[in-house]
């Protein structure tokens, strides 16, 4: 029979291992580190876009993903032939089996990243590093669209190109000051005590974390560390807590709310959920209605991108892609629509 002295110690060393695969996952989980703050320092400073670049501004597309990017023939059909227009980065989750697109996307760079999980500061991040790539990489880059793997284009490229450049000085970012869920939000990110002086209530915002910013205001976001120290540490209970709903629309709007249009390029479905994810398109929903239906704002603006369709809706996608995502007849009415 086991002594309950040896019992204890026995238990003790079985569960070291275990003790040690957490700290390391939760290691892994926890920024800053310190490339991380070394790259952003240095993003924060990087040039802005200078009057003798005479050339065209380009659109940084990032993409932040945690699986494959079951999407990217539909994005080589968005590319195809207008690499002057673009550059991509990828930012994907190391601990996940994520296979790179074959052929890979033009102009595209897979990044360092880190691990990220939903409603996790992590989130940030990763936001924050592919802002960064872009910024240092190509002083063109002048808009960052955040895009997840479950994304889509609804228009072609050039419209889409021509859309941004018509509103330069403008962040697409969806800010909202009176979500019924904000209060509950400030007291899950731990509430005045957590949150002053820096953060008031009054101050806090949601809104979705898919935004297009230029090159601008991702300078700002990179310089700033004092909001950023509130957003990137974990959770402090259970309670829903998204902080990459709140970190981007807070700071904006308190750093340069004029040059933000509040709204957000981005289409999701939220008819049905409370708090919980999004409707996700699957393949027999897909039709050349829905993707028209999916434009439509409420807005003077209409929608760039959408999402979140499931990985087997490639195929119809693919099959009204010509015809409908890209086609260039109704492009003349939306573009008015667009400016008015
Ligand atoms: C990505 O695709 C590869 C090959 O098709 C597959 O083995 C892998 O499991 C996929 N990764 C994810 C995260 O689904
Ligand atoms: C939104 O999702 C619901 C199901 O949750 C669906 O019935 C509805 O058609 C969708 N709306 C659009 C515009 O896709
Ligand atoms: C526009 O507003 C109407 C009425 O409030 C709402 O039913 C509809 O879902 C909104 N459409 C979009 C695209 O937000
Ligand atoms: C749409 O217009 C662009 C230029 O504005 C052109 O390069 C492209 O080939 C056109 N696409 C189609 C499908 O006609």
């Amino acid at each position: 029979m086991l002594s309950s002295p040896l019992l204890v110690s026995l238990t003790l060393l079985l569960s070291l291992p275990l003790l040690f695969l957490l700290s390391q996952h939760l290691h892994l989980l926890t920024p800053p580190d310190a490339d991380d703050l070394a790259l952003f320092r240095r993003a924060g400073w990087a040039p802005h876009t200078t009057s003798h670049l005479s050339a065209t501004p380009k659109i940084a597309f990032l993409f932040l993903t945690n699986s494959n990017l079951s999407f990217s023939p539909l994005w080589h059909k968005f590319l195809e032939g207008q690499t002057h227009l673009f550059n991509i980065y990828i930012h994907a989750d190391p601990t996940q089996p994520i296979t790179p697109p074959d052929p890979p996307l033009p102009r595209s760079i897979f990044i360092p990243s880190k691990p990220t999980a939903r409603a996790h500061p992590s989130l940030i991040s990763a936001a924050r590093r592919l802002l960064a790539k872009a910024l240092l990489h190509d002083p063109r880059n002048h808009y960052s669209p955040l895009l997840s793997q479950h994304c889509i284009p609804l228009f072609s490229l050039p419209f889409t190109h021509s859309f941004l450049l018509s509103h330069p000085h403008h962040s697409f970012i969806e800010i909202l000051s009176h979500d019924p869920n904000l209060h509950a939000r400030y007291l899950a990110r731990g509430g005045p005590r957590a949150m002053l002086p820096q953060l008031p209530f009054s101050s806090f915002r949601v809104g979705s974390q898919f935004f297009v910013l230029t090159r601008r205001h991702a300078r700002l976001v990179l310089r700033d560390v004092s909001l950023w120290d509130k957003f990137r540490r974990p959770c402090p209970s259970d309670d829903p807590c998204y902080p990459e709903e709140h970190y981007f629309p807070t700071l904006l709007s308190m750093l340069d709310p004029h040059a933000c249009t509040g709204f957000t390029l981005t289409r999701v479905n939220w008819t049905g959920s409370w708090d919980g994810p999004p409707h996700l398109y699957t393949a027999p929903e897909i039709s050349p209605e829905l993707l028209h239906r999916l434009r439509h704002s409420n807005s003077s603006h209409v929608y760039l991108f959408a999402r979140k369709f499931a990985p087997e809706c490639l195929p119809p996608l693919m099959d009204i892609a010509d015809d409908v995502i890209f086609r260039n007849s109704t492009i003349g009415h939306y573009f008015l629509l667009s400016l008015i």
